[in-house]
């Protein structure tokens, strides 16, 4: 249950932590002292990174969740109302990553390998509103896990 528990928190604060960083620190400092094309790429070596690691929390999560709750609490109906709200949430956000992955971050790439700047402007800006909701679901997730112990 420790293994999990420590799994599933150092997960959700990696995913979670990482995109604050990313939307509140560096966004508005790379729109402010870089031009497009260089912001653009700096972006695409950015996301090439962090992603690989989303790729290992998505799975990471779910599992670590389940394993919880099915050997520690021994199945769903033993669990409160905030697992069933964060097990939601939580396939809402794998669900906006992996479309987020697969169309504007793959559109982003090819747009940057042909130079066509305004269009990979488009995906980038697709990119940063998806992050956001994911921002603003991970922050939801972890006021209700934590304030309904209480
Ligand atoms: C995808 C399906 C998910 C499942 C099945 C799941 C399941 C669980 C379970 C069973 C617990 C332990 C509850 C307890 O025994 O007190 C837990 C705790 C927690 N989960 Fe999730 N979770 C999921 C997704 C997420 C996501 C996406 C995040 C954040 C981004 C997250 C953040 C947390 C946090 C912060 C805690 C600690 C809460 C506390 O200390 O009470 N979980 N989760």
């Amino acid at each position: 249950m420790s293994i999990a528990f420590s799994l599933h928190l150092l997960a959700a604060l990696i995913w979670v932590g990482g995109m604050f960083f990313a939307y509140v620190a560096l966004r508005p400092v790379a729109a402010q002292q870089l031009e497009p094309p260089v912001r653009l790429k700096l972006w695409q070596g950015v996301f090439n990174v962090f992603f690989k690691w989303v790729w290992l929390i998505v799975f990471m999560l779910p599992v670590s969740g389940y394993w919880m709750i099915f050997l520690e609490h021994q199945g769903m109906a033993n669990v409160g109302s905030s697992v069933h709200l964060m097990q939601l949430i939580g396939w809402l956000m794998i669900g906006i990553f992996i479309f987020l992955y697969f169309s504007p971050y793959q559109a982003l790439k090819k747009n940057l390998t042909n130079e066509l700047i305004p269009a990979a402007a488009n995906n980038l800006n697709r990119i940063r509103q998806l992050i956001a909701a994911n921002l603003s679901l991970g922050i939801i997730i972890v006021l209700i896990a934590s304030t309904s112990r209480y």
